[in-house]
């Protein structure tokens, strides 16, 4: 039997370890739901590894922004983001959270000073980490579900 293998990049993002069903949120972090990519981009999900079952996601020709990192360490901490420069994987790291996040997911109290048309930036501390919890730096209200409020 001939076994099917999604091709390595020559140049790029290849974000790995991906939490197992997320590489869609992941997608849309990225923006690629809304507006299809440039270039070759290959999504795998459910890939069995030695850790269990995983996605990975991979960008020809695409770098990732803080902002972009930053959201996906929010929904697949153990997520390792690899540059690939001519075929060879050049840098690898570990997503990391920052203690506090500034502009990346929303509060979702509507009475929150930053859901109510003024200047001011959603702003988050990372209370606890496992398991994870976001709480608003204006309001003090915790964020329940964070995949879906992300900016
Ligand atoms: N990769 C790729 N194209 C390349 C090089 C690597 O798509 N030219 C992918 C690999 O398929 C893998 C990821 O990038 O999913 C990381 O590659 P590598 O560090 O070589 O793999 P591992 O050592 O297995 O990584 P880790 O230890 O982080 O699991
Ligand atoms: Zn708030």
């Amino acid at each position: 039997m001939k076994e099917l293998k999604v091709s390595p990049i020559k140049h790029g993002t290849v974000i790995d370890h991906i939490r197992c069903g997320m590489a869609l949120k992941v997608l849309k972090i990225l923006g690629l739901t809304e507006e299809p990519p440039t270039d070759t981009t290959s999504v795998i999900l459910h890939v069995q590894g030695s850790k269990g079952c995983k996605d990975i996601v991979k960008l020809e020709n695409k770098e990732l922004k803080k902002k972009e990192v930053n959201q996906i360490a929010l929904i697949s901490p153990e997520a390792t983001i690899n540059i690939i420069r001519d075929f060879e994987v050049v840098k690898k790291y570990r997503v990391k959270l920052p203690d506090t996040l500034v502009g990346i997911v929303k509060c979702s109290n509507p009475n929150c000073i930053t859901n109510l048309g003024e200047p001011v930036e959603p702003k988050f501390y990372v209370e606890s980490r496992n398991p994870l919890v976001l709480k608003c730096f204006y309001c003090n209200r915790k964020l329940e579900d964070i995949s879906s409020n992300l900016l």
